[in-house]
């Protein structure tokens, strides 16, 4: 087992994955946890499955939640277990290293863009939830800006690569109707979908910072937090939501299928310079 997140180090101020920290974090931290408190009022157990160094898990652990992360990488799985993320244990999204109906909910977030079979990762999913759990999701959308963004400029330009050149592959990206139908094969009703993209003066920004960061001016962690992202309807970088998993007969089980705050589906993308 091993990944290629094996060599970078989660928690370096100067290394590339805490732009994912201070990218990501203040959009679906608020997201997932506000989610959670609503469906498991109580608490509960939530596995965080690609758990990385523990960005999310760390955050619900300390919301109260009794949090297992678990992860490919044996790096990330030392990283998470260094700072306060809950269990972490290595294990493939595929092989999931749990029992039947263990959990309440589970986290996946920025993981099945990585994974060479997501369907058998969401299968894995539904087993070790019980029925009414509740599944969050996030990862990049297939967009012609997620491609310009994602892959043209962090992955390929010179001026403005940051991210090794094959991290993501646009085709591999997943559209939310193509994760909705993977979903409704294997019992979850998608209760809410909310996409994301950058904030108003985001190209620009975005642009800059990738250039900067290019040069050695600022860190992956600078970066992160000057590429700014919002909620909107148009050209959506990714989308992040959640869903309950359905009994045989398409219930929740009584127990949580979280109502969605507005709508079953919502954007938050960017307001976009026209
Ligand atoms: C982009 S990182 C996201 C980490 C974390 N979820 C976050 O968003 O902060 C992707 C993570 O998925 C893990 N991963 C990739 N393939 C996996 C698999 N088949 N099973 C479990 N974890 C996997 C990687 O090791 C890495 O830690």
């Amino acid at each position: 087992m091993g990944s290629h997140f094996d060599r970078y180090d989660w928690w370096d101020p100067e290394g590339l994955l805490l732009g994912l920290h201070t990218l990501l974090d203040p959009l679906r931290v608020p997201y997932f946890r506000s989610t959670l408190e609503r469906v498991l009022p109580s608490g509960g157990r939530v596995l965080d499955v690609g758990c990385g160094g523990g960005f999310v898990s760390r955050e619900l652990t300390s919301a109260g939640f009794d949090v297992v992360g678990v992860d490919i990488s044996h790096a990330a799985v030392t990283a998470a277990g260094e700072v306060g993320a809950g269990m972490v244990v290595a294990g493939e999204g595929e092989h999931l290293p749990f029992g039947d109906g263990q959990f309440d909910a589970v986290v996946c977030t920025e993981v099945l863009e990585h994974v060479r079979t997501p369907a058998q990762v969401l299968s894995e999913i539904g087993r070790v939830l019980r029925v009414g759990g509740a599944l969050l999701f996030s990862t990049p959308h297939r967009t012609r800006l997620s491609r310009f963004v994602l892959i043209d400029l962090a992955q390929r330009f010179p001026p403005t690569r940051v991210l090794p050149a094959s991290l993501h592959e646009w085709d591999r990206l997943i559209r939310p109707d193509e994760l909705e139908r993977m979903l409704g094969r294997r019992r979850f009703r998608v209760e809410q979908t909310v996409d994301y993209t950058l904030a108003v003066d985001g190209m620009v920004g975005a642009v800059t910072a990738l250039a900067a960061l290019k040069r050695r001016r600022i860190s992956h962690a600078q970066a992160g937090e000057r590429i700014r992202l919002r909620a909107g309807p148009r050209l959506a970088l990714g989308y992040l939501g959640h869903a309950t998993l359905m009994d045989d007969g398409g219930r929740s089980g009584g127990a949580s299928a979280i109502p969605p705050e507005s709508g079953s589906r919502q954007s938050v993308s960017v307001d976009w310079p026209t």
